[in-house]
């Protein structure tokens, strides 16, 4: 990628529930899943983000795809649900082709039309990304595409930002970092990104050290938000 001139701004996209519907796996498969598919893909994704929060502070990196199929395996015995292998697989498979949310083709073509770098900075392995972004058709918008095991930690680990502002060169604060995980957001405004919360689940905000500079309730907004940061 070019370096940017120093007041240009960049935009730096978690992926999972930012970009692509964490939920859209058991959804597809909800007839399968039966009543409860719902309580399954949220303790799926909770047990997910658990084991990478602990993972990296226990020193024991594993993949982010090796995390999801351990999440995957704890929510069906918490729920009860008797998961066979082939409906894991299927489940397994569709976390490679998660859809996009709708506004996100829309607003990152608007971006790209701005001439702003666009870089997706993500716990996901490069395969994962590789594979959702191309489905979602998405891919080609962006100029990187950062995973955390480049570091073998996961976010919020500072070394997880610290990748996003080595590969784009300017100063953190014209970084914007957008992400709907609130812990995520207060991970990168204390590394010193600006950040945008999307708040698409209409949460609380977290009481942590650090919160974001802007909310908003999805991507939408976003252009509109560059042109206020770039004056
Ligand atoms: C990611 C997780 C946090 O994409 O959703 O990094």
């Amino acid at each position: 990628m070019t370096t940017t001139a120093p007041t240009s701004v960049a935009c730096v996209f978690d992926a999972y529930g930012t970009l692509l519907d964490v939920n859209a796996a058991a959804r597809a498969v909800s007839g399968e899943l039966g009543d409860l598919w719902e309580d399954f893909s949220i303790l799926w994704r909770q047990k997910q983000l658990e084991y990478s929060w602990l993972r990296t502070l226990m020193d024991r990196h594993a993949d982010f795809w090796s995390v999801t199929g351990a999440a995957l395996d704890h929510a069906d015995k918490a729920l009860g649900m008797d998961i066979t292998p082939d409906l894991r697989a299927r489940l397994m498979a569709l976390y490679m082709t998660l859809e996009a949310y709708g506004e996100v083709a829309g607003v990152l073509d608007a971006l790209k039309a701005k001439g702003l770098p666009l870089v997706i900075l993500s716990n996901g392995t490069p395969r994962m990304l590789d594979s959702a972004t191309r489905h979602a058709g998405i891919r080609d918008l962006f100029d990187a595409i950062l995973s955390v095991e480049e570091v073998a930690a996961y976010k919020p680990h500072p070394s997880v930002y610290q990748l996003a502002q080595d590969r784009l060169l300017i100063p953190r604060e014209r970084i914007l970092f957008l992400s709907s995980n609130g812990w995520d957001i207060a991970g990168a405004a204390s590394f010193g990104f600006t950040t945008a919360w999307i708040n698409r689940f209409n949460r609380p905000r977290e009481n942590l050290s650090h919160g974001p500079a802007h909310e908003l309730r999805d991507l939408t907004s976003v252009p509109e938000l560059v042109e206020h940061l770039r004056r």
